[in-house]
């Protein structure tokens, strides 16, 4: 509007100004055309009245002549007549006659105009004769006023016009301008999004258009470039930068996360009282924050006792509880589905075969079967949450594996990110299962796959190369199959920074004081703390049996040192699980018998669910955290461990099969199933200095500062929003002609994978 606007101004004023110069102009033209006009009338007057003025001349009677003469001046324009005789002498003149005229002033046969004080008149001279002989001359004076009202008038009416003519001419222009305007900033914002590269009519004019799509490109290449750069020069990931990387760069579009684990459960105790528990569940751990800060929708199974009672008809409950950021959608699942899908297909199934523990995975059809339906029915949902044709999923872990196929079947716009948050197996291993390819078609239906490590990705490639025909490009990592890329990369998860259970007031020295009154620890006493889910994976009986090996090598430490082992029954209904937490319980047992006294015991154990903040004060108050897992995605205890100390004090004991390993180099790195090795960093960390423990937990601290979970959410979003960006110009190219898609299809994935997918090393 504005636009128009500065161009209307102008032209409405250039009107005006020629309108104002044409005035003279119009003056002077009315002025010749009405002279003629008097000219001739003055004629015809006199060739009309000649005859009988002679005659009445000649009778000489000058009643009969003024009387004549009046009669003539009745004419409205005719103002004045006057007779001149031979000797030029005004014998005869109307009562209006102008004194200023005079017969010797004015030539026998003429017409012009006289301007007098009270306007203009036409002075029309003629000679009279009478039988040959001159007859004296006759004055007709016409009064020119009328000209000037006429000319007044015609100016006014030119004036409208041209202000008519302005007014029509600006509406036009406003229109078309707007019009147009409008389809231009259409057409940019479409192509900025990545949309009209290619309109279906794109091949009848792509020639004129190429030029500008060029432009736009390097735009986006621009942008793209400039984002990888935020996105790995970024150190200080917040809330609030993923709120917004998901405001400008997706738009504010919704995600919809699913995971088998719900954040939140409603838990009724034995003595009918109802508590909320947050599930000891690394996922949750991670992803929790990430729906604080983004809102969208948690599907999830609703597996505590008391959820029913505590949502909506549609098994909504908006959480946290206190401060609802999100809302959780609780899917409730039969007996059989749960027995089918999550303990026997996920947990006997999938969880050992990608877990190198030296446990036999277990499939079967019927739970096969489960699976399969239980992916289905979360797929349904997923569609009947989803609000736009286009949201962005967020599917968690290997218990939806078939989920991303079963979703692009429903929503094939929508963008699927799949994390999975256990190690993928060697081909070899993973190709014991009997439904391999299923389970790959499934995750190929994501637009990006994540793992922890790039070790996990090339192991997912390797595998995906053995089984499916696809094509596989290991430089930029990607993989298409059925006609759909999906980008397979490494996002090393992490915890939330700062700690929200940190706020605790309580100092290191206040959690340790309560921690020794809990378990009646002496002053001399240094505490190493384990927290995990009983877990075969997590390599407790390792760490147990290191600890066993501490105290027998290392006199010194016996009753002088306690390892706390907090471990929350997880899949207790597993034999496996139910085997090995019978097995955990006897090793602590005979070592507590062995090196245990009366006031001494070595070995903790602690079996029992215990919620973050108090989780937090055990991280607080120990000198020494023990993670021996035999085969880990990431491990989070590690991390919350390092997050848990402000005071810098502590020492981390890590296992070489942790994904957290690789990113964690300043802790006391060990092989679990070396229990001599594992012996000594314990012997090593009891004796650590205190300026090396500060040292090495400052270093890790910066680390996992910048390297939070904001970050990890953050870079999956940016690369969804690439992803998008591509796929809808991947739309458009599709329309084109088999050239032309070609040539557009290599120039998209250079700019695409190439320069801006690919990290720079
Ligand atoms: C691992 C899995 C998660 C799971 C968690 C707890 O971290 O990757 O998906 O939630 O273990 O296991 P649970 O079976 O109790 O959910």
């Amino acid at each position: 509007m504005k636009l128009s606007l500065r161009f209307v101004v102008p032209l409405l004023m250039a009107l005006c100004i020629v309108a104002l110069l044409l005035t003279p102009l119009i003056d002077r033209l009315t002025l010749r055309w009405f002279q003629r006009d008097l000219d001739l009338r003055g004629k015809l007057i006199f060739n009309s009245t000649h005859d009988p003025l002679i005659k009445r001349l000649k009778e000489n009677k000058s009643s009969k002549i003024y009387s004549f003469l009046n009669k003539i001046t009745l004419d409205d324009r005719l103002m004045a007549i006057g007779y001149c005789d031979k000797n030029s002498f005004m014998k005869y003149k109307t009562s209006l006659f102008p004194s200023d005229v005079a017969c010797n002033t004015l030539s026998a046969s003429t017409t012009h105009v006289l301007k007098l004080v009270n306007g203009n008149i036409h002075v029309f001279t003629a000679p009279l004769h009478s039988e040959g002989l001159p007859f004296g001359s006759i004055i007709y004076i016409h009064d020119m006023s009328f000209i000037e009202k006429r000319s007044k008038e015609t100016k006014y009416y030119v004036f409208i016009f041209f202000v008519g003519l302005s007014l029509i001419i600006s509406i036009i222009t406003i229109v078309i301008a707007q019009i147009s305007w409008r389809g231009w900033v259409g057409a940019l914002r479409s192509l900025m999004k990545g949309e009209v590269l290619l309109t279906p009519s794109f091949s009848d004019y792509s020639a004129e258009i190429r030029p500008v799509l060029e432009d736009l490109r390097s735009l986006i290449k621009e942008l793209e470039t400039n984002q990888r750069i935020r996105d790995e020069s970024l150190t200080n990931w917040t809330p609030s930068i993923l709120k917004e990387i998901l405001n400008q760069e997706l738009l504010g579009e919704e995600i919809i996360t699913v995971s088998n684990r719900e954040p939140y459960i409603h838990h009724k105790k034995q003595d009918g009282t109802v508590e909320v528990r947050h599930p000891a569940s690394g996922l949750v751990t991670a992803v929790e924050p990430i729906m604080r800060a983004c809102s969208g929708t948690w599907i999830a199974h609703g597996s505590g006792n008391a959820d029913r009672d505590f949502v909506d008809t549609h098994g909504h409950i908006g959480v946290p509880l206190d401060n609802p950021k999100y809302t959780l959608r609780r899917v409730w699942l039969s007996e059989e589905e749960e027995k089918g899908y999550y303990y026997n297909f996920s947990n006997e199934g999938i969880w050992p075969l990608c877990h190198i523990a030296h446990t036999r995975p277990q499939f079967n059809l019927k739970d096969w079967h489960q699976y399969v339906k239980v992916n289905k029915k979360f797929a349904k949902i997923v569609e009947e949450e989803s609000k736009t044709k286009d949201p962005i999923i967020f599917i968690q872990d290997y218990h939806f594996a078939l989920l991303p196929k079963l979703i692009r079947e429903r929503l094939p716009d929508a963008t699927i990110i799949t994390f999975w948050h256990i190690p993928w197996p060697n081909p070899e291993a993973f190709g014991i299962c009997p439904w391999k390819r299923e389970i790959l078609e499934g995750l190929l239906g994501s637009s990006i796959l994540g793992f922890h490590l790039q070790f996990h990705c090339n192991n997912f490639l390797e595998t995906v190369d053995r089984v499916l025909e696809s094509r596989i490009d290991k430089e930029s990592s990607t993989i298409s199959f059925g006609g759909k890329i999906t980008a397979v990369k490494p996002y090393p998860i992490s915890v939330e920074w700062p700690s929200p259970w940190l706020n605790s007031k309580k100092s290191a020295q206040q959690c340790l004081e309560h921690v020794r009154n809990i378990h009646q620890l002496s002053q001399k006493i240094s505490i190493g703390i384990g927290i995990e889910r009983l877990d075969y994976t997590k390599g407790i009986i390792e760490r147990f049996l290191s600890i066993e090996k501490l105290l027998e090598k290392f006199p010194k430490w016996r009753e002088h040192f306690t390892f706390i082992q907090v471990a929350a029954p997880t899949r207790s209904r597993i034999k496996t699980y139910k085997k090995f937490e019978s097995e955990v319980q006897q090793v602590a047992d005979r070592i507590n018998q062995k090196f245990g006294t009366k006031n001494y015991k070595p070995i903790i154990l602690m079996i029992e669910h215990i919620e973050p903040p108090h989780i937090f004060e055990y991280y607080r108050a120990a000198d020494l955290c023990f993670v021996s897992s035999l085969h880990d995605g990431m491990n989070l205890v590690a991390k919350e461990f390092i997050s848990a100390r402000p005071d810098e004090q502590g020492v981390l004991i890590l296992s070489l099969f942790a994904g957290a390993s690789r990113e964690l180099h300043e802790a006391l790195i060990v092989n679990p199933y070396d229990i001599d090795q594992c012996a000594e960093a314990l012997n090593l960390a009891l004796h650590m200095p205190v300026a090396e423990q500060r040292e090495r937990m400052r270093s890790m601290r910066k680390y996992i500062e910048e390297h939070n979970v904001f970050r990890w959410a953050g870079k999956m979003l940016l690369d969804a929003s690439r992803v998008r960006r591509r796929n809808r110009i991947l739309q458009r190219i599709s329309t084109l002609s088999g050239e032309e898609t070609e040539y557009w299809r290599t120039r998209l994935d250079e700019a695409f994978f190439y320069k801006n997918w690919i990290p720079r090393s």
